[in-house]
């Protein structure tokens, strides 16, 4: 693991950026896998940038991302659907049909699930951007998960409900489930980055370094994966 301590928000992600830009920059029609939540939104604020620099296309990028929540519908303010469009997708030339977010039909999900799966399997993710829960989820790879899974449907941890509690109007309105890419899928990348940013996330940044590998804390099984490049700020990184 390489660890990158920055300053502040604002130097993590342009740190991230610099490295997002520079896969694109290799290889235009690189996989990307993507991530959604507060950590990312500057990361993808300043590869719009760039995009209207003219410095990086989307136009051959294939993308997945890590999850989404089941019981709330696409078209749902908070769905990671309408998060990937509203703070990337739809500001870049990014092609619709290389955008890959698990559907969340719960008529269908154990089928997209495995779909999802075999499609992942099909295209190894050139970069995949991570961030990290509270307590030390990646994906929605919550604390017990089998390291070995794959794409699977999750019920959600109690913390993790409270944390995106601030982006619904009440922790009932928050869904219990989602669907995610499992830590073998997420293990399969060539090169990971994880941000982290924030007091809150300082415990499970020592552990997922310094901790030994567990499922009990998820992120720590990243320690095994021979690329991984962690980009924290001074309060995440507060307890190393
Ligand atoms: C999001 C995801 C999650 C988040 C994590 C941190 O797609 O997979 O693992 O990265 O919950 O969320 P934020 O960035 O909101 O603190």
């Amino acid at each position: 693991m390489k660890i990158i301590k920055c300053e502040d928000y604002a130097a993590v992600s342009q740190k991230a950026s610099e490295i997002v830009i520079n896969q694109i920059k290799t290889k235009a029609n690189s996989v990307l896998g993507l991530a959604t939540g507060s950590t990312p939104l500057k990361l993808y604020d300043n590869l719009v940038k760039a995009y209207q620099n003219k410095e990086i296309s989307f136009k051959y990028i294939l993308s997945y991302n890590l999850d989404e929540y089941i019981g709330i519908d696409r078209n749902h303010s908070q769905s990671y659907y309408q998060y990937m469009h509203q703070h990337l997708f739809s500001l870049v030339d990014m092609d619709e049909k290389n955008v890959h977010i698990p559907n969340n039909d719960v008529n269908r999900i154990d089928e997209i699930a495995e779909l999802y799966n075999i499609d992942l399997n099909k295209h190894q993710i050139d970069l995949q951007i991570l961030g990290i829960g509270s307590n030390g989820h990646i994906g929605f790879n919550e604390p017990g998960t089998p390291l070995g899974n794959e794409t699977f449907i999750v019920e959600l941890d109690e913390q993790t409900r409270k944390d995106n509690m601030r982006f619904f109007n009440s922790l009932e309105e928050v869904p219990k489930y989602a669907i995610t890419m499992g830590i073998k899928n997420i293990m399969k990348s060539k090169k990971i980055i994880l941000m982290a940013s924030g007091i809150e996330k300082a415990d499970a940044v020592y552990h997922m370094i310094h901790g030994r590998v567990t499922d009990e804390l998820p992120a720590s099984v990243l320690q095994l994966h021979p690329d991984v490049v962690v980009i924290v700020d001074k309060l995440a990184a507060s307890k190393l």
